[in-house]
């Protein structure tokens, strides 16, 4: 287990900036997420990240700024709506798609004209940035496909041993990945749903709405078969993705308990992760069973939920059960970002 008496300073911090500047890699705390941190100038860092993620190299990375003013360093042709995002969510989860300025290395956009950028809300990950003066090309730390890690230990035990180093932060405080827009066009278009919602972005550009590339499927836990119909623009955004290693099974919740007593059934062990209060409408029905490893109900805020969703995820992948099933949540906007990450996560 990773050991928290790491917990940054200023001297472990100049370290990890000189690390970085040596073409090392460091992961790095940050709100949504643990990033794997490269130095965006370096060529041979940025195919370290990489490899390590067993990522394609087609699939880009974003670079992390410490302030406002470095964009112009890193884009160009930056429409005004931008800053108005910036100024309005920025540090925050909130990743800004611009066109690329030609001294980006084409190693960090996977090649493409348009590069991802944002400000975190994390004072250690601005810090570090500062510290070594360049933007900070940083994917989650997770092997590609996997659970994105929302703690230190989750990076440790999975990419541990590949990292020239970790600073510990402690949990993050949203929990899941940043929201993506794309600037590109002269319509913002949502390319990754996050904590900061369409509504948000369209309530400060002053418009009606934002249009955005997720889309909703119909759930099949039991079939495992989807047509894979829109697919995604954004070259990470696979189907599949943030997955467990076990099958997780995504349930209706008005179905939740009469799935998971099929499953128990079938003399299946399983996992559950419910809404607080379809575990206490069912827990002494269900809960008793011997084919239930774990059953972990979390908060019906969708902020509070997404603070422990891939720590939880991380739990049940690693107990005895053979399957997680999952409560769907309601197909609202603001759950939007979780209903997404649920979907990829079950998705065969
Ligand atoms: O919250 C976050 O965004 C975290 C923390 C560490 O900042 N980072 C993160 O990075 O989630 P990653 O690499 O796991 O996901 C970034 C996504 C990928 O799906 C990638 O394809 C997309 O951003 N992306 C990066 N650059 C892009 C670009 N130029 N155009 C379109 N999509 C882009
Ligand atoms: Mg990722």
């Amino acid at each position: 287990m990773f050991n928290q008496q790491d917990a940054p300073t200023e001297a472990t911090i100049q370290y990890a900036a000189k690390l970085l500047k040596e073409g090392k890699i460091v992961a790095l705390p940050t709100e949504t997420v643990y990033g794997l941190g490269a130095c965006a100038r370096h060529p041979k860092a940025i195919q370290k990240i990489y490899a390590i993620k067993k990522r394609p190299a087609s699939n880009p990375l974003i670079i992390h700024l410490s302030e406002f003013s470095a964009i112009e360093h890193y884009a160009i042709q930056i429409p005004k709506i931008a800053y108005k995002l910036a100024e309005t969510f920025w540090p925050g989860p909130l990743t800004l798609v611009l066109n690329k300025h030609p001294s980006v290395l084409d190693l960090v956009t996977g090649g493409q004209n348009s590069v991802a950028l944002r400000i975190p809300n994390h004072p250690i990950a601005l810090k570090l940035i500062e510290t070594l003066g360049e933007g900070i090309a940083a994917p989650s730390a997770n092997l590609s496909g996997c659970i994105s890690p929302s703690k230190a230990e989750h990076v440790q035990k999975t990419i541990g041993n590949k990292v020239d180093y970790i600073l510990d932060g402690g949990p993050c405080s949203v929990g899941i990945e940043s929201t993506i827009v794309s600037l590109l066009e002269e319509k913002p278009l949502i390319l990754r749903e996050g904590q900061i919602l369409a509504e948000d972005i369209a309530h400060c550009l002053g418009v009606k709405s934002i249009a955005s590339q997720v889309h909703y499927r119909k759930l099949y836990p039991v079939k495992n078969s989807h047509s894979a119909t829109n697919e995604p623009i954004t070259p990470g955004l696979s189907l599949k993705h943030y997955a467990p290693n076990k099958d997780l099974f995504l349930l209706e919740s008005f179905e939740f308990a009469t799935q998971v007593q099929h499953y128990i059934d079938l003399k299946k062990a399983c996992s559950l992760l419910s809404f607080k209060k379809t575990k206490e409408k069912y827990a002494a029905s269900l809960n008793a069973h011997l084919y239930i490893q774990h059953w972990i109900a979390l908060d019906e805020n969708p902020e509070i939920y997404a603070q422990s969703l891939y720590d939880v995820l991380h739990q049940l992948d690693e107990d005895k059960s053979e399957c997680i099933l999952v409560e769907a949540p309601p197909k609202i906007s603001t759950w939007a970002a979780i209903l997404d990450r649920l979907q990829r996560a079950s998705y065969k």
